[in-house]
């Protein structure tokens, strides 16, 4: 795969990942001490970025899993969103942490927020490992977030396109 002419500029190598997940880690760890930590991972984009920041977290935390898909083009979503697989289990009352791998125009965590939220958790917050900031179509609160990165669609560490490029140790600009 390395010398697939696809991968293009790296943007976050494999260090820079570990240690601001460790950063993030920490912060996350003494936000929510005393307190009753799940992590929603969103599928299937967060599972490396979900999997290596809670095994850094320093409290109790629980884990569960959603899957949505948007609608749209491959590399632009629409804001329409479909759960391919919900949660496991109710969430009311505990203090709920979204765990997105990248919050682009932000159309998918605002659904997904505004659903979370109808089932009244303690608290609800979000960890970004990503964010495109020029893209923001709608304002939203992200508690925790990776990095800020430029308009440019991102692939590995999680992130795809067309479910290619997941295993990749780095976030790379995707070269079209
Ligand atoms: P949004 O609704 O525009 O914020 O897009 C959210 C979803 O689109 C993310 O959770 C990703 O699954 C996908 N996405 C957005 N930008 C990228 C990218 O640069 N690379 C890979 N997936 C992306
Ligand atoms: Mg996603």
């Amino acid at each position: 795969m390395s010398g697939d002419p696809a991968i293009g500029e790296i943007l976050v190598p494999a260090d820079a990942l570990t240690a601001r997940v460790a950063e993030l880690a920490t912060e996350v760890s003494r936000d929510y001490a005393g307190r009753d930590l799940l992590l929603i991972g969103v599928l299937k984009g967060a599972m490396f970025f979900l999997s290596d920041l809670m095994r850094r977290l320093d409290v109790p935390a629980q884990v569960d899993f959603m899957a949505v898909a948007s609608y749209g083009s491959a590399t632009r979503s629409s804001g329409v969103v479909r759960i391919l697989k919900d949660l496991d289990a109710p969430i009311e009352g505990r203090d709920v942490l979204i765990v997105e791998d990248i919050v682009d125009s932000g159309l998918t965590l605002q659904y997904l927020l505004r659903n979370l939220a109808g089932r009244n958790p303690a608290s609800l917050e979000v960890c970004a490992l990503l964010i495109k900031p020029e893209r923001r179509k709608v304002d939203l609160r992200t508690r925790y977030v990776g990095f800020e990165i430029p308009d440019r669609f991102v692939i590995g560490y999680g992130l795809d396109h067309g479910e290619r490029y997941r295993n990749l140790p780095y976030v790379a600009a995707l070269r079209e």
